[in-house]
C-alpha cells in the first residue's frame, strides 16, 4: 500500500508538498507570534531566521543598542527562541542577587549552539548544570584563595609590569602608545601565566613590531605562538555571541554565516588543543617531580594536585564529590574560563583607570592655568 503511494509520487508532487509544508510552518509561526503572552515591542521576526539576520554587518552590541533606541528599555527579539532584552539597571537587579534561593540561578541556557562551541557542562561562566558548576566553583575558589597562589600572582604581575614599562621607556617619550593594544597583551600574558604557569610573551612580540633591531629577540615561532594565542582567545570570545545569535539552520545553511561558523570552529579546535596539551604536559611534569620538591603555584597546578597527596591546602568538605581529584575536563573548563573572564575585563578596567587618571590631571592642569 505504502509502496504504491510512494511510487505514484512525481517530482512536482514533492515540490507541492514542500510548499505546503513551508506555508503551514509560516502560518503556525506567525499565529504563535501574534498570540504570545505579554507581548513586548520589538522587530518582526522571520520564520527560520528570527531576528538574527538583522544583526549581520552591525555587530551584536551595536545592533542591541540600535533596538534599545527604537523600542525602549524592555523589548523582545527572536534568536532561536523568544529573548527579552532588559536595558535598565533596576530591571535586572533582582537577577543579580547572590542568594541560593534566587529565581534566576542560571546565567546562560545551554543551547545546542553553545554545546557545538564547546561551552558545555565545563567551567563556570557558561555551565548551567548546577552540580558540576558547584563543584567547579569550589575548586576555582580554592585555587584562587590559596596564599601561595596569590603571592606568586602578585610577584609575576609586578615583574611583567616592570617589563612593559621598560619597553615604553625604550620606545621614548614621543612614541604614541595605543593602550588598548598594550593592556590587552599585558592581561593576556599575565592571566595565561597565573592560570597555567606557562609564559606567553605577546607583550614582547608586540614590542618587537616597533623596533627594527631587536636585542632580545624571541624566535619567529615563539612570536607567532604568542600572538596566535591572543588572537585565538579574542576570536573565541567574539564567537560566543555568534553562537548565541544564530540558530542551527542559519549556522549550517546560510552562506557567509556558515563560513564564519567554520572559521570559529577551527579556532576553537586550535585553542582547545593548546590548552589540553598544556594540561597533559603539566601532568607529566608533576608525576616526574619527586614528592619532596615543591611545585610552582599557578592555578593549573593547584587544580591538578587538589585532593591528591601533593595537596598542601587540605580542606574538609561535606560534599563527597569535592574529595576527589579534578578531571582534565574540569581543569580545562576552569582554565578557559579564567582566561576568557580575566583578560578582556581587566584590560578594559585599565583603560577606564587611565582615562580617569589623565582626565583628572588634564582638569587640574586646565583649572591651574585658566581659572
Ligand atoms: C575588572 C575585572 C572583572 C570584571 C568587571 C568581571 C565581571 C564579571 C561579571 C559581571 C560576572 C558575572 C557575574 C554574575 O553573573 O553573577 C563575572 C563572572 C565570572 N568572572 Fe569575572 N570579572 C572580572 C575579572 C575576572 C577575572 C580576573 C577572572 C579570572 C581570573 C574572572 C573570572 C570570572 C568567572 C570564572 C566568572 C563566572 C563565575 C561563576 O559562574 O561562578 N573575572 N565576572
Amino acid at each position: 500500500m505504502i509502496s504504491t503511494i510512494l511510487s505514484s509520487f512525481r517530482i512536482s508532487d514533492i515540490f507541492y508538498l514542500l510548499i505546503a509544508f513551508v506555508i503551514t510552518y509560516v502560518i503556525q509561526y506567525y499565529f504563535k507570534y501574534f498570540t504570545r503572552p505579554n507581548p513586548l515591542p520589538g522587530p518582526l521576526p522571520l520564520p527560520f531566521f528570527g531576528n538574527a539576520h538583522q544583526s549581520i554587518g552591525l555587530g551584536f552590541n551595536d545592533w542591541l543598542l540600535s533596538m534599545h533606541e527604537k523600542y525602549g528599555d524592555m523589548y523582545e527579539i527572536y534568536l532561536g527562541e523568544r529573548t527579552i532584552v532588559l536595558c535598565r539597571a533596576d530591571l535586572i537587579e533582582i537577577m543579580n542577587v547572590p542568594s541560593a534561593k534566587t529565581k534566576y540561578p542560571y546565567r546562560f541556557k545551554t543551547t545546542e549552539g553553545f554545546i557545538e562551541y564547546g561551552l558545555n557542562r565545563s567551567g563556570l561562566a557558561f555551565n548551567s548544570e548546577l552540580k558540576t558548576w558547584k563543584c567547579n566553583r569550589q575548586f576555582f575558589t580554592k585555587a584562587m584563595m590559596t596564599p601561595s597562589f596569590n603571592y606568586q600572582a602578585i610577584e609575576w604581575t609586578n615583574e611583567l609590569w616592570e617589563k612593559m614599562e621598560s619597553y615604553w621607556n625604550n620606545l621614548g617619550e614621543d612614541k604614541e602608545l595605543d593602550l588598548t593594544k598594550w593592556m590587552r597583551r599585558f592581561t593576556t600574558d599575565i592571566i595565561f601565566r597565573i592560570t597555567t604557569g606557562v609564559k606567553n610573551d605577546c607583550l614582547t612580540s608586540y614590542y618587537n613590531t616597533f623596533i627594527l633591531e631587536n636585542n632580545d629577540p624571541l624566535n619567529e615561532k615563539e612570536n607567532d605562538e604568542s600572538e596566535n594565542l591572543i588572537h585565538s582567545l579574542n576570536k573565541y570570545l567574539s564567537g560566543v555571541s555568534y553562537y548565541f545569535i544564530f540558530n542551527r539552520f542559519m549556522r549550517h545553511y546560510v552562506p557567509y554565516v556558515r563560513g564564519k561558523g567554520k572559521d570559529l570552529l577551527k579556532n576553537r579546535d586550535y585553542l582547545f588543543d593548546r590548552l589540553y596539551n598544556i594540561i597533559k604536559e603539566r601532568r607529566i611534569e608533576i608525576e616526574n617531580t619527586p614528592l619532596d620538591q615543591p611545585l610552582r603555584h599557578d592555578m593549573l597546578t593547584t587544580c591538578m594536585v587538589a585532593n591528591t597527596s601533593r595537596d598542601i591546602n587540605a580542606v574538609k568538605h561535606a560534599d563527597a564529590d569535592l574529595l576527589r581529584p579534578m578531571t582534565d575536563k574540569e581543569i580545562f573548563g576552569n582554565i578557559l574560563d579564567s582566561m576568557l573572564g580575566g583578560a578582556d575585563t581587566v584590560s578594559k578596567l585599565f583603560y577606564i583607570y587611565f582615562i580617569f587618571f589623565y582626565a583628572l590631571h588634564v582638569q587640574k592642569f586646565i583649572s591651574f592655568f585658566f581659572f
